[in-house]
């Protein structure tokens, strides 16, 4: 089953106005000097920097996305962004259900699949994370975890096209700590199973599951040459366009 791999950068609560436009025109550049890439590309800047980042990747086969939406089309929600907003702003994508959303805002399996339903039904496309906390790895209870997630937090009616899985195991963001091959792919098998079981298997075969934390130029082959993994979330070296590219090329992009 052909999966065309996404290297989608997650630039979080990084970047004023120059430097994000900076960063995305080397992106942009970057992508355009590989020709045909084999991959998918994605940036997802804070809400901020979506209009400047848009015009920057003008030209650019790199996709838009934000970080997160809200489940309503308007209203009364001060300070939220519906998922139409960010269509009409020109993003095709959003992240939902970051462990640091879940963590810091308390978003749980059910308003991360209440989210997931509204940017389907707006158009976008939703990278929807999973991932277990390092106590949790150490009670031997990763795949349990990222099932239940997987479980409550993917809209029932999710299809290959408009979902993409991303497994961060939450003890390896931004640390530089990266489980090993073997404990990625079991996971990354667990959850298509689990996806088969929920999805049915032709859309399960078909969606993407990428892989997040600590990648890096250094581990990417590694990590994308498994066979399950279908791309990567980058939050770190995604600031740097050099790193964000050589983690592309490095994966045979
Ligand atoms: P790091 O690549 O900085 O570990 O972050 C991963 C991440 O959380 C991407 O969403």
């Amino acid at each position: 089953m052909a999966r065309k791999k996404l290297i989608a950068g997650n630039w979080k609560m990084n970047g004023l106005l120059a430097d994000g436009i900076d960063l995305a025109k080397n992106v942009a550049g970057g992508v355009k000097a590989m020709g045909k890439p084999q991959c998918e590309f994605l940036v997802c800047p804070p809400f901020t920097l979506l209009t400047s980042v848009k015009k920057a990747l003008r030209g650019a086969k790199v996709a838009l996305g934000a970080q997160d939406c809200h489940m309503a089309e308007k209203g009364a929600h001060t300070g939220d962004i519906s998922p139409l907003m960010l269509k009409d702003l020109g993003c095709s994508y959003v992240i939902l259900g970051h462990s640091e959303r879940r963590a810091d805002h308390g978003e749980t399996d059910a308003i991360v699949a209440d989210k997931a339903v509204a940017a389907h039904k707006a158009g976008l496309k939703t990278v929807i994370c999973i991932g277990e906390t390092l106590e949790q790895r150490e009670a031997g209870k990763a795949v349990e975890i990222c099932r239940n997630q997987i479980l409550g937090s993917v809209p029932a009616d999710s299809t290959a096209v408009d979902t993409v899985i991303a497994y961060e195991p939450v003890w390896a963001i931004g640390t530089g700590k990266v489980p090993t091959t073997q404990d990625v792919e079991e996971v990354h098998l667990a959850v298509r199973k689990v996806l088969a079981q929920k999805l049915g298997k032709s859309t399960a075969g078909k969606m993407r599951i990428l892989y997040g934390g600590s990648v890096k130029p250094s581990n990417a082959k590694e990590l994308l040459s498994l066979p399950d993994v279908d791309g990567a979330l980058i939050g770190g070296a995604s600031l740097k366009a050099e790193d964000f590219l050589a983690i592309a090329k490095n994966s045979e992009c």
